[in-house]
This record gives structure tokens, sequence and C-alpha cells, in this order.
């Protein structure tokens, strides 16, 4: 009989410990929000300073904090390879010292095995170690088990703070090589505060919410936003890439039940989860929610085979034929397609489904028209004019699947702020798209 408890004793050692293992030149992966490992990152800062390590590369998906390594003392160093630009990390990737990676989500399994195929360490915080010797990734399913497998060496940090979550989502002993413990805080988000346009937005996309749809709220503001909006519906399923505050909510006041799902009835299924310290509580060891990898949850495919998926996303601008572009003002990447692809594709080809791209009409004070005739010179389109289905703003909604280019370009001017609308009709006229 294999004694773990004795192997879990003889593989405990201290954050500097274990990063005394790492070199130059070694490509490092962590999977995404609770599962950033704060010690073992915050030991490798110190080690790569004090030993003047450099070209280290360290890949991560959306990094849910500010990270010493991103001083510009650390330039050349560690290098920030972001796979989805978050807040926090969009001064390092847009100063030009972090490389980002393109892609849809559900393919960053794929892009891991097939593409990059190997990385020196993987390190993970988790949760405790159970009964039956496994860790909980927590809600950090997205692309641990993909980044584990690429990996020469696994170590981990165990916080009690991280919760037992349930689904495809754990690690077991024997398949670690070190590790170290800590209790550190997890990254919190922070309340999410509605104003007038959301609200409006909210109920718009609300409308058309039947009773029974499975949803997905996208990221950022505006999405939470909508869910909200939600709380008089009956009979609601989700599956939904990341889990927030606002779906905890939602589960709580009975209007989720996931009871009209064709899969997976009776749970709501994510990938990763950011939110407040309730929320992480909400999620330890509770059936009715489960984790699973993102190549599985984010595959359009398996999006499609619950009836009337609604994805409800948000995007930074949207040009006439309805090219959306989420991910960069211009050249400047800001965040990155995430699984919004993936979800509109869902939506569509999901029976009844519905997929929502939502946006306020302006930005920075109304100085800006979301709606435009073309997208910014270097835009990254993220869905594209043959995807999308409906856009949203304060003043409305604009459906897109099945119109002509010169339709579009009426649909969305008449979704616009009102003080952008003739200079967009006047520009439509020079593009021949008021016929
Ligand atoms: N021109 C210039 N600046 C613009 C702009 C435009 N058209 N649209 C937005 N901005 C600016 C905002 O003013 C804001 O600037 P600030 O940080 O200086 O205030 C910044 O860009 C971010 O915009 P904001 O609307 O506050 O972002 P958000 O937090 O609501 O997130 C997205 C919106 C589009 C960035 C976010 O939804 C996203 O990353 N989407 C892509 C991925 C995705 O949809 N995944 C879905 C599955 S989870």
């Amino acid at each position: 009989m294999i004694n773990y408890e004795q192997m879990y004793r003889e593989k405990l050692r201290t954050a500097e410990e274990i990063v005394s293992n790492i070199q130059s030149g070694y490509v490092c992966c962590c999977p995404t929000g609770t599962g950033e490992p704060e010690a073992i990152m915050n030991a490798l800062t110190e080690r790569v300073l004090k030993e003047n390590l450099n070209n280290i590369e360290h890949h991560l998906m959306l990094a849910s904090r500010r990270w010493k390594y991103w001083e510009p003392e650390l330039a050349g160093k560690i290098k920030h390879v972001s796979w989805f630009t978050s807040g926090a990390s969009r001064p390092v990737v847009q100063d030009g010292r972090a490389d980002f990676m393109p892609g849809f989500f559900y393919e960053n399994a794929v892009r891991w095995v097939k593409y990059v195929q190997e990385a020196d360490v993987f390190y993970a915080m988790v949760s405790p170690m159970d009964k039956h010797w496994y860790f909980s990734f927590g809600p950090a399913a997205s692309e641990a088990h993909a980044q584990m497998s690429v990996a020469r060496k696994v170590y981990i940090e165990v916080n009690p703070k991280v919760p037992r979550v349930l689904g495809d989502c754990f690690i077991h002993i024997s398949q670690v090589d070190l590790l170290c413990e800590s209790s550190n805080p997890l990254p919190n988000l922070g309340e999410t505060v509605l104003n007038e346009k959301d609200i409006k937005i909210g109920e718009l996309i609300a409308e058309h919410i039947p009773d029974g749809a499975t949803i997905q709220l996208g990221i950022g503001g505006m999405p939470n936003a909508v869910g909200m909006k939600l709380m008089d519906k009956k009979d609601l399923g989700l599956h939904t890439e990341m889990f927030t505050d606002s779906m905890v909510v939602l589960m709580e006041s009975g209007a989720v039940n996931n009871s009209k799902k064709n899969i997976h009835k009776g749970k709501t299924i994510a990938t990763f989860g950011v939110g407040s310290q309730s929320m992480y509580d909400f999620i330890d060891d509770n059936p009715a929610v489960e984790f699973y990898p993102v190549s599985y949850v984010n595959d359009p495919r398996v999006i499609a085979q619950n009836d009337n998926v609604i994805s409800i996303n948000a995007c930074v601008e949207v040009d006439f034929i309805g090219q959306v572009c989420s991910e960069s003002i211009g050249a400047k990447n800001i965040s990155g397609t995430g699984g919004q692809v993936d979800f509109v594709r869902g939506a569509n080809w999901s029976k009844g489904g519905k997929a929502f791209i939502c946006t306020y009409s302006t930005a920075k004070d109304d100085t800006i028209s979301k709606i435009v005739p073309a997208l910014a010179t270097g835009a990254h389109v993220t869905t594209s004019k043959n995807d999308v289905d409906h856009i949203v703003t304060e003043y409305g909604i604009a459906a897109l699947k099945g119109k002509t280019a010169a339709q579009r370009a009426k649909a969305l001017i008449a979704i616009a702020h009102p003080a952008f609308r003739d200079k967009l009709t006047f520009e439509a006229k020079k593009m021949n798209l008021m016929v």
C-alpha cells in the first residue's frame, strides 16, 4: 500500500527551494486566476534578480493581478507571454515587454500540445489534498491539464483558500514533483457597479431570453450587468466560460436551475472563474457547479448541444459590415479573443440559440462612436462578419444575420449614438451602402 501522506511530506519544500530548480532559458506556465501560484512566482522573481537569470518565458492566460516580474528591472530576464491580456497585464503588453498569443480559447489545449509542445515547468496553486490524495485546480481548470501534460516538472502551491471544485480539474499527489504551502488571499475582481447604459442593455437583451435558455456571460462589466437583469426568469441553465459573482446570485435566486439542459442537466458548467471570496466559498465542494477544461466547455460543438443557447459578450467597436473588434484599440492589444467566437458559433448552431455582442454606443465621454464605417487601422477582428448575429447598444438591437451589407449598415446606424448618426449616414452613402 503506497503511503501518500508520506509522499506529501517528502515532496514538501519552501517556495524558494522549489524555484532553485528553475534556470535561465526555461519555459514556465501556470493556469489562470486562482491557479496563479503567488508564493512560487514571487520567489522566482527574487531568484531571477539575485542570481541574474535571464531569458525565462512565463506563459499565463488571464493575469488576475499585477505581478512583480513585470517591473522594468526584470525586462529581458522574465518575458511574460499573455494568452489573454487583462486590465492588470495591459501596461506590460502595450509597452512591448510582453508578447501575446492569438487564438480561440477552446483551442488553448491544442496550442499547448500540438504547437508549443513542451514546457520546462508547470506550476499551479491548488486546494489542499483530499482523502483520495487529489488536489483540485479550483476554478482554474481551463488549460491546467494541457499545460501539465507538456511540462517536464510539475510544482504546486497548496493554499487552503482555493476551493475544492468538482468536475475534471484534479491532480493526484503522484503527478506532482514538488509542493509548497501558502495561504495568500485569492484574486478578487471587486463588485460590478451598474450604470444606466448597462441597465438598458440588460433589459433589451433580457427580452430575447426565453425561460429555459442556457446562458453564457462573457468578460467585462456589461455581460455581468445583463446577468443581473435575469433574476425574474425561470429554469435558466448556465454553460459558460467564466464563472462570476453574478452567476451565484442567479443560482441562489432560483432563476438558474439547469433543468432544461440537454447535456449536464442540473449542473452549471464553466472552465474558469474569478470573483469574490464568497463566490469561491459557493463553488467549494458544490455538486451544482462543475469546471472542465476549456477544450471541452468552449468547443462550439459541445455548446450547441443545448437548445436556446444565448451568448452575451462585449466589444470595442463594430464596422458597417458587422466585423467586431473586441481585443484591440487599433493595433494595440487590450485583451484577447477569449471564448467570444467559441460561444457566438455555439449559440448560432444551437436550436433556438442567439448570440449577442453588446457595447455602449460611444467611448471616451461620447467623443468616439463604437459603430464605425470601417474598423480602426490595425484593429484585430474578433468575431467575423459571417459569424456575427446581434449587436446591442443602449439604443437598441441590430439583428445582422440574413441582412445584406446595406441593411446591416442601416441597422447599425439606427443603434449608434444619435450625435453620430448623420455623420455615419454620410459615410455609408459614400460607401454606396444606402441603396
Ligand atoms: N475606442 C477607444 N477606446 C475604447 C473603445 C473605442 N472604440 N472602446 C473601448 N475603449 C476603451 C475604454 O474607454 C476603456 O478605456 P480605459 O481603460 O482607459 O477606461 C478600455 O478601452 C476598456 O473598455 P471597457 O469597455 O471598459 O472594457 P470592459 O472591461 O467592459 O471589457 C472588452 C470589454 C471588449 C475588452 C471585453 O469584453 C473583452 O475582452 N472581450 C473579448 C473577449 C470575450 O468577449 N470573451 C468572452 C468570453 S469570457
